[in-house]
Protein backbone atom coordinates (compact mmCIF):
# COMPACT_ATOMS: atom_id res chain seq x y z
CA UNK A 1 0.00 0.00 0.00
CA UNK A 2 1.29 3.09 -1.30
CA UNK A 3 0.86 6.41 0.23
CA UNK A 4 1.05 9.26 -2.09
CA UNK A 5 2.30 13.19 -0.84
CA UNK A 6 3.43 16.14 -2.19
CA UNK A 7 6.60 17.34 -3.19
CA UNK A 8 8.04 20.41 -1.66
CA UNK A 9 7.43 23.52 -4.26
CA UNK A 10 11.37 24.00 -4.46
CA UNK A 11 12.25 20.21 -4.19
CA UNK A 12 10.59 17.65 -6.39
CA UNK A 13 12.70 15.24 -4.17
CA UNK A 14 11.57 16.47 -0.87
CA UNK A 15 8.35 15.99 0.75
CA UNK A 16 6.27 19.31 1.46
CA UNK A 17 7.39 20.36 4.73
CA UNK A 18 3.74 20.40 6.39
CA UNK A 19 3.60 16.55 5.54
CA UNK A 20 7.21 15.64 6.64
CA UNK A 21 5.69 14.21 10.20
CA UNK A 22 3.13 12.04 8.33
CA UNK A 23 5.27 10.69 6.38
CA UNK A 24 7.32 9.37 9.22
CA UNK A 25 4.67 7.86 10.82
CA UNK A 26 3.34 6.27 7.60
CA UNK A 27 6.89 4.63 7.24
CA UNK A 28 7.09 3.78 10.88
CA UNK A 29 3.76 1.72 10.78
CA UNK A 30 4.87 0.06 7.38
CA UNK A 31 3.64 2.02 4.11
CA UNK A 32 5.20 2.87 1.75
CA UNK A 33 5.68 6.15 -0.29
CA UNK A 34 5.77 8.23 -3.14
CA UNK A 35 5.98 11.98 -4.02
CA UNK A 36 3.88 13.60 -7.27
CA UNK A 37 4.35 17.44 -8.08
CA UNK A 38 1.11 19.25 -7.12
CA UNK A 39 1.77 22.13 -9.32
CA UNK A 40 2.13 19.94 -12.39
CA UNK A 41 -0.53 18.02 -11.60
CA UNK A 42 -2.79 21.64 -11.27
CA UNK A 43 -1.07 22.27 -14.46
CA UNK A 44 -2.42 19.40 -15.92
CA UNK A 45 1.07 18.03 -16.73
CA UNK A 46 0.14 14.55 -15.30
CA UNK A 47 3.34 12.44 -16.12
CA UNK A 48 5.47 15.62 -14.97
CA UNK A 49 3.74 15.25 -11.68
CA UNK A 50 3.92 11.99 -11.65
CA UNK A 51 7.33 11.08 -12.96
CA UNK A 52 9.41 10.22 -9.23
CA UNK A 53 6.19 7.53 -8.74
CA UNK A 54 7.70 3.99 -9.37
CA UNK A 55 5.61 1.75 -11.25
CA UNK A 56 4.03 -1.13 -9.19
CA UNK A 57 5.43 -4.51 -10.27
CA UNK A 58 1.57 -5.78 -9.42
CA UNK A 59 -1.34 -4.07 -8.65
CA UNK A 60 -1.05 -2.23 -5.47
CA UNK A 61 -3.52 -0.09 -3.41
CA UNK A 62 -2.58 3.96 -3.13
CA UNK A 63 -4.01 6.74 -0.92
CA UNK A 64 -3.66 9.88 -1.65
CA UNK A 65 -3.00 12.46 1.76
CA UNK A 66 -2.23 15.98 0.62
CA UNK A 67 -4.15 19.36 -0.83
CA UNK A 68 -7.28 19.24 -1.67
CA UNK A 69 -7.85 18.54 -5.72
CA UNK A 70 -10.72 19.66 -7.80
CA UNK A 71 -12.80 16.65 -8.93
CA UNK A 72 -10.94 17.15 -12.22
CA UNK A 73 -7.64 17.19 -10.85
CA UNK A 74 -8.31 14.45 -8.63
CA UNK A 75 -9.42 12.08 -11.65
CA UNK A 76 -6.25 13.04 -13.86
CA UNK A 77 -4.51 12.07 -10.44
CA UNK A 78 -6.69 8.57 -10.42
CA UNK A 79 -5.88 7.70 -13.98
CA UNK A 80 -1.80 8.51 -13.64
CA UNK A 81 -1.96 6.00 -11.07
CA UNK A 82 -3.82 3.58 -12.35
CA UNK A 83 -1.58 3.51 -15.17
CA UNK A 84 1.97 2.78 -13.10
CA UNK A 85 -0.27 -0.54 -11.28
CA UNK A 86 -1.50 1.80 -8.44
CA UNK A 87 -5.22 2.08 -7.40
CA UNK A 88 -6.74 4.57 -5.22
CA UNK A 89 -8.22 4.23 -2.15
CA UNK A 90 -11.45 6.12 -3.72
CA UNK A 91 -12.79 6.70 -7.14
CA UNK A 92 -12.95 10.16 -8.81
CA UNK A 93 -17.03 9.31 -8.03
CA UNK A 94 -16.12 8.48 -4.69
CA UNK A 95 -13.81 11.49 -4.24
CA UNK A 96 -16.66 13.87 -5.29
CA UNK A 97 -19.17 12.03 -3.32
CA UNK A 98 -17.68 13.65 0.14
CA UNK A 99 -15.92 16.49 -1.56
CA UNK A 100 -19.26 18.79 -2.52
CA UNK A 101 -21.41 19.09 0.06
CA UNK A 102 -24.68 18.99 -2.45
CA UNK A 103 -23.46 15.16 -3.82
CA UNK A 104 -24.34 13.63 0.07
CA UNK A 105 -26.25 15.99 1.37
CA UNK A 106 -29.30 13.74 0.85
CA UNK A 107 -27.50 10.85 2.87
CA UNK A 108 -26.91 13.56 5.94
CA UNK A 109 -29.82 15.83 5.41
CA UNK A 110 -31.66 14.31 8.67
CA UNK A 111 -28.32 15.46 10.57
CA UNK A 112 -27.16 18.79 9.13
CA UNK A 113 -28.19 22.02 8.70
CA UNK A 114 -30.71 22.65 6.60
CA UNK A 115 -29.08 23.92 3.22
CA UNK A 116 -29.54 24.74 -0.20
CA UNK A 117 -27.28 25.55 -3.55
CA UNK A 118 -26.92 27.19 -6.75
CA UNK A 119 -24.62 27.25 -9.48
CA UNK A 120 -25.81 30.90 -11.02
CA UNK A 121 -24.54 33.47 -9.23
CA UNK A 122 -26.96 36.01 -9.88
CA UNK A 123 -29.21 37.90 -7.63
CA UNK A 124 -32.27 36.42 -8.30
CA UNK A 125 -31.27 32.92 -7.43
CA UNK A 126 -28.80 34.32 -4.48
CA UNK A 127 -32.30 36.20 -3.27
CA UNK A 128 -34.29 33.08 -3.76
CA UNK A 129 -32.37 30.35 -2.15
CA UNK A 130 -31.83 32.71 1.06
CA UNK A 131 -36.05 33.56 1.17
CA UNK A 132 -36.51 29.71 2.25
CA UNK A 133 -34.88 30.52 5.58
CA UNK A 134 -37.21 33.40 6.15
CA UNK A 135 -35.66 35.64 8.93
CA UNK A 136 -33.29 32.98 10.49
CA UNK A 137 -29.46 33.48 10.51
CA UNK A 138 -27.47 31.36 8.22
CA UNK A 139 -24.35 30.64 6.66
CA UNK A 140 -22.45 30.98 2.85
CA UNK A 141 -20.07 28.62 1.69
CA UNK A 142 -19.05 27.01 -1.79
CA UNK A 143 -19.45 23.42 -2.83
CA UNK A 144 -16.53 22.75 -0.71
CA UNK A 145 -14.92 25.85 1.26
CA UNK A 146 -16.50 28.71 3.73
CA UNK A 147 -14.46 31.67 4.26
CA UNK A 148 -14.74 31.25 7.85
CA UNK A 149 -11.74 33.18 9.20
CA UNK A 150 -13.74 36.69 7.58
CA UNK A 151 -17.03 35.48 9.15
CA UNK A 152 -18.40 38.62 9.82
CA UNK A 153 -17.75 40.23 5.74
CA UNK A 154 -18.20 36.78 4.52
CA UNK A 155 -19.89 34.04 5.67
CA UNK A 156 -21.91 34.82 8.76
CA UNK A 157 -25.57 36.33 7.69
CA UNK A 158 -27.43 37.19 10.73
CA UNK A 159 -30.64 37.30 9.35
CA UNK A 160 -31.64 36.06 5.47
CA UNK A 161 -34.61 37.98 4.90
CA UNK A 162 -32.32 41.07 4.79
CA UNK A 163 -31.15 41.00 1.00
CA UNK A 164 -28.95 44.06 1.62
CA UNK A 165 -27.19 42.14 4.08
CA UNK A 166 -27.04 38.92 1.99
CA UNK A 167 -25.97 40.79 -0.94
CA UNK A 168 -23.02 42.31 0.88
CA UNK A 169 -21.57 39.03 2.27
CA UNK A 170 -22.39 36.92 -0.57
CA UNK A 171 -20.12 39.57 -2.73
CA UNK A 172 -17.41 39.52 -0.02
CA UNK A 173 -17.42 35.92 -0.36
CA UNK A 174 -17.45 35.53 -4.02
CA UNK A 175 -14.58 37.86 -4.24
CA UNK A 176 -12.36 36.43 -1.46
CA UNK A 177 -12.89 33.10 -3.12
CA UNK A 178 -11.82 34.50 -6.32
CA UNK A 179 -10.83 32.05 -9.06
CA UNK A 180 -11.00 29.07 -5.77
CA UNK A 181 -14.67 29.18 -6.26
CA UNK A 182 -15.91 25.75 -5.92
CA UNK A 183 -18.97 25.50 -8.34
CA UNK A 184 -21.56 27.42 -6.53
CA UNK A 185 -22.80 28.96 -3.68
CA UNK A 186 -24.26 26.50 -0.42
CA UNK A 187 -26.61 28.54 1.82
CA UNK A 188 -27.44 26.88 5.24
CA UNK A 189 -29.13 27.30 8.79
CA UNK A 190 -27.14 28.88 11.04
CA UNK A 191 -26.98 26.47 14.60
CA UNK A 192 -26.23 27.37 17.98
CA UNK A 193 -23.16 25.92 18.74
CA UNK A 194 -21.54 25.17 21.82
CA UNK A 195 -18.66 27.99 22.31
CA UNK A 196 -15.06 26.64 23.10
CA UNK A 197 -13.21 29.51 22.21
CA UNK A 198 -12.31 32.61 20.19
CA UNK A 199 -9.73 31.73 17.22
CA UNK A 200 -6.17 33.35 17.95
CA UNK A 201 -5.71 34.71 14.44
CA UNK A 202 -9.20 35.70 13.32
CA UNK A 203 -11.49 35.87 16.16
CA UNK A 204 -13.97 33.31 14.63
CA UNK A 205 -16.34 31.78 17.20
CA UNK A 206 -14.79 28.37 17.79
CA UNK A 207 -17.45 25.33 18.58
CA UNK A 208 -16.86 22.34 20.31
CA UNK A 209 -16.47 20.16 16.95
CA UNK A 210 -14.80 16.65 16.06
CA UNK A 211 -13.10 15.41 13.08
CA UNK A 212 -13.98 11.55 12.71
CA UNK A 213 -11.89 9.63 10.10
CA UNK A 214 -14.05 6.92 8.76
CA UNK A 215 -12.11 3.92 6.77
CA UNK A 216 -14.14 1.37 5.01
CA UNK A 217 -16.95 2.67 6.95
CA UNK A 218 -15.29 2.02 10.04
CA UNK A 219 -14.05 4.86 12.59
CA UNK A 220 -9.82 5.23 12.14
CA UNK A 221 -9.91 8.09 14.66
CA UNK A 222 -12.16 10.85 16.39
CA UNK A 223 -10.05 14.02 17.07
CA UNK A 224 -10.43 17.41 18.70
CA UNK A 225 -11.06 19.77 15.57
CA UNK A 226 -9.64 22.69 17.04
CA UNK A 227 -5.94 22.88 18.64
CA UNK A 228 -7.07 25.79 20.78
CA UNK A 229 -9.57 26.16 23.51
CA UNK A 230 -10.37 23.82 26.47
CA UNK A 231 -12.74 20.45 25.34
CA UNK A 232 -12.90 19.14 28.99
CA UNK A 233 -14.73 16.31 29.05
CA UNK A 234 -17.29 16.72 26.25
CA UNK A 235 -17.33 13.72 23.51
CA UNK A 236 -19.58 13.19 20.53
CA UNK A 237 -22.44 10.53 20.87
CA UNK A 238 -21.27 8.83 17.18
CA UNK A 239 -24.12 5.43 17.47
CA UNK A 240 -26.18 7.83 14.60
CA UNK A 241 -23.11 9.05 12.79
CA UNK A 242 -22.07 5.60 12.57
CA UNK A 243 -24.82 4.31 10.89
CA UNK A 244 -25.19 7.45 9.03
CA UNK A 245 -21.13 6.62 7.70
CA UNK A 246 -22.53 3.04 5.88
CA UNK A 247 -24.24 4.89 3.49
CA UNK A 248 -21.54 7.46 2.53
CA UNK A 249 -20.55 5.98 -1.23
CA UNK A 250 -16.61 6.39 -0.13
CA UNK A 251 -14.30 4.59 1.31
CA UNK A 252 -12.25 6.91 3.16
CA UNK A 253 -13.50 10.01 4.41
CA UNK A 254 -14.00 12.59 7.38
CA UNK A 255 -17.11 13.62 9.23
CA UNK A 256 -17.19 16.81 11.33
CA UNK A 257 -19.55 17.06 14.01
CA UNK A 258 -20.72 19.65 16.45
CA UNK A 259 -22.62 19.97 19.49
CA UNK A 260 -25.60 21.94 19.34
CA UNK A 261 -26.62 24.49 22.77
CA UNK A 262 -29.65 22.00 23.29
CA UNK A 263 -26.76 19.08 23.39
CA UNK A 264 -27.70 17.54 20.12
CA UNK A 265 -24.72 16.10 17.62
CA UNK A 266 -24.94 17.42 14.15
CA UNK A 267 -23.33 17.02 11.47
CA UNK A 268 -21.35 20.10 10.07
CA UNK A 269 -19.74 18.22 6.85
CA UNK A 270 -18.00 15.32 5.08
CA UNK A 271 -14.87 15.60 2.95
CA UNK A 272 -12.69 13.00 1.49
CA UNK A 273 -10.16 11.80 3.99
CA UNK A 274 -7.07 12.05 1.38
CA UNK A 275 -7.25 15.97 1.43
CA UNK A 276 -8.56 16.56 4.93
CA UNK A 277 -6.38 17.62 7.61
CA UNK A 278 -5.03 15.91 10.54
CA UNK A 279 -5.33 18.40 13.28
CA UNK A 280 -1.93 19.09 14.98
CA UNK A 281 -3.33 17.52 18.62
CA UNK A 282 -3.38 14.46 16.29
CA UNK A 283 -0.91 11.20 17.22
CA UNK A 284 -0.01 10.12 13.53
CA UNK A 285 1.99 7.15 14.90
CA UNK A 286 -1.49 5.62 16.34
CA UNK A 287 -3.65 7.22 13.36
CA UNK A 288 -1.57 5.58 10.43
CA UNK A 289 -1.33 2.21 12.82
CA UNK A 290 -4.94 2.64 13.14
CA UNK A 291 -5.61 3.33 9.34
CA UNK A 292 -3.32 0.04 8.27
CA UNK A 293 -5.21 -1.83 10.62
CA UNK A 294 -8.26 -1.41 9.14
CA UNK A 295 -7.09 -1.23 5.32
CA UNK A 296 -4.52 -3.40 4.53
CA UNK A 297 -6.01 -7.01 4.65
N1 LIG B 1 -24.66 26.04 9.71
C1 LIG B 1 -23.78 26.39 10.63
N2 LIG B 1 -24.15 26.67 11.90
C2 LIG B 1 -23.23 27.03 12.82
N3 LIG B 1 -21.92 27.13 12.59
C3 LIG B 1 -21.48 26.86 11.35
C4 LIG B 1 -22.38 26.48 10.30
N4 LIG B 1 -21.67 26.26 9.19
C5 LIG B 1 -20.40 26.49 9.52
N5 LIG B 1 -20.26 26.86 10.81
C6 LIG B 1 -19.01 27.17 11.50
O1 LIG B 1 -18.07 27.57 10.52
C7 LIG B 1 -17.00 26.62 10.40
C8 LIG B 1 -16.64 26.43 8.96
O2 LIG B 1 -17.71 25.85 8.24
P1 LIG B 1 -17.47 24.61 7.27
O3 LIG B 1 -18.77 24.31 6.63
O4 LIG B 1 -16.81 23.51 7.99
O5 LIG B 1 -16.51 25.24 6.18
P2 LIG B 1 -15.01 24.92 5.77
O6 LIG B 1 -15.17 23.92 4.71
O7 LIG B 1 -14.47 26.20 5.31
O8 LIG B 1 -14.30 24.35 6.96
C9 LIG B 1 -17.52 25.34 11.06
O9 LIG B 1 -16.46 24.57 11.55
C10 LIG B 1 -18.44 25.90 12.14
O10 LIG B 1 -17.69 26.29 13.27
MG1 LIG C 1 -14.87 22.65 7.92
Amino acid sequence: MRIIYCDSVFDNKIIEPDYEEEKKSAINVGFDFSLISFEELVDENIATSLRFVKEAASKEYGLYRGWMLTPNQYQNLYIGLLKKNIELINSPTEYKHCHYLPESYSKIESKTPKSNWTKELTNDSIIKLTREFEDSPIIVKDFVKSEKHNWEDACFIPNASNSDKVKSVVNKFIELRGDFLNEGLVFRQFEELEFLTEHSKSGMPLTKEFRVFFANKKIVKVLDYWDEGEYGDTKPELDDFIEIAQRIESNFFTMDVAKRKNGEWIIMELGDGQVAGLPDNADGNEFYNKLREIIVQ
